[in-house]
């Protein structure tokens, strides 16, 4: 199949979408991270999308709209607790999803077999338009490979999806960077189950107490529930073997200084980068997280195309935006952090 790499101009537009409503797949922009989008609707159309990314079915796709309204009008959600509208009143459209009991139309094959359904309205205006022109909401899962870092940019979509689907749309590179953080309104205590651009402080704000799930931070346990099925795929890794150093900053520059040698990277701060005798992939301010979050996959990307063996990462905090740059950065280092005294 040619994939046809496409300007997001009103026409493209109107031909993705018509596309888009009779079960062919596209990958468009959003303000977080590309998405493969598909009829959320129709079964056989989200089950292509599970084929081309090689995703296991048991793992949910996000319905995304571009209207609250369409909520109810297509009966993505059997109830809307009250936590939901508040938290949609106040960071809807943008990179939030909401996890609510599932309506009559979502098809198994969006929520993997689950009694709930993830909801997002995203504030991209190309993902907005391409929605709105497809007359249906749309299941959009990341459009990257199964496994590999989420794509922000139509390079890397093309990258893992060429030849595999019709369209991609390219709207230049995603402001966020991570995917969206997404939470549970679904049970008494919502629990945030992914961190992204909206951080835990914001959302208790909102609604008050949110857990957070385990799996967030930690890795899971052998035969632990996953909440979200997602946490529990090993995820965004590059080839190259990746550990982060917990350390200050002189700690971690001499660190990798001392283990210099032609096969070895950095994933650093750009602070570090005229410290550090190693190739490096600075992605960001030390104190920058939201640059961070921006380019982080992009770095992660472009370790890839190297034949570093060793790639030393700086191990950030928790707390804001930097909880989810811990999220990604930790799977993708699987869980391996020298913590340096
Ligand atoms: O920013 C984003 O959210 C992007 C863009 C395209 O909107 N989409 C995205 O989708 O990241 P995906 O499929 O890569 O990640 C969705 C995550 C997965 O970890 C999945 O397990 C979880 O959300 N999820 C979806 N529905 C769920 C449900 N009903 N219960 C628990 N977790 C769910
Ligand atoms: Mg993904």
């Amino acid at each position: 199949m040619e994939t046809r790499l496409l300007l997001p101009t009103k026409e493209n537009i109107e031909i993705v979408g018509k596309a888009l409503y009779s079960g062919e797949l596209a990958a468009v922009p959003t303000e977080t991270v590309y998405g493969l989008a598909a009829n959320a609707l129709s079964g056989s159309a989200v089950k292509a999308v599970f084929e081309a990314k090689g995703r296991p079915m048991d793992n949910p796709l996000i319905v995304h709209i571009s209207d609250f309204e369409q909520i109810e009008r297509f009966k993505l959600v059997s109830e809307i607790p009250e936590k939901a509208y508040r938290l949609a009143e106040k960071f809807w459209p943008g990179p939030l999803t909401i996890i609510m009991p599932k309506g009559s139309a979502i098809p198994d094959e969006v929520s993997a077999g689950l009694q709930t359904v993830a909801i997002r309205f995203p504030s991209h205006p190309v993902t907005q338009a391409v929605i709105t022109a497809a007359g249906c909401p749309l299941a959009a899962p990341s459009a990257n490979t199964s496994g590999a870092p989420s794509p922000t940019a139509a390079h890397h979509v093309m990258h893992d999806m060429s030849g595999k689907i019709p369209y991609v749309i390219d709207g230049g590179t995603c402001e966020v960077g991570v995917e969206s953080t997404v939470i549970t309104v679904a049970e008494e205590v919502p629990m945030l189950l992914r961190p992204g651009g909206i951080t835990l402080e914001q959302l208790e704000e909102t609604i008050g107490k949110v857990r957070v799930s385990e799996a967030v931070l930690y890795k899971m346990k052998d035969g632990q529930k996953a909440e979200s099925p997602g946490m529990k795929y090993k995820h965004y890794a590059p080839k190259a073997n990746l550990i982060l150093i917990k350390s200050s900053d002189e700690k971690y520059i001499e660190y990798v200084n001392s283990h210099a040698g032609g096969d070895v990277g950095a994933l650093c701060y750009d602070e570090d980068v005229e410290k550090l005798f190693v190739r490096t992939f600075p992605y960001g301010g030390k104190n920058d997280y939201i640059k961070q979050a921006e380019r982080l996959f992009d770095s992660l990307r472009a370790i890839d195309e190297t034949e570093l063996k060793t790639v030393y990462g700086r191990c950030p905090g928790t707390k804001g935006t930097a909880m989810a740059v811990y999220n990604r950065l930790i799977r993708a280092a699987g869980f391996e952090v020298i913590e340096l005294a």
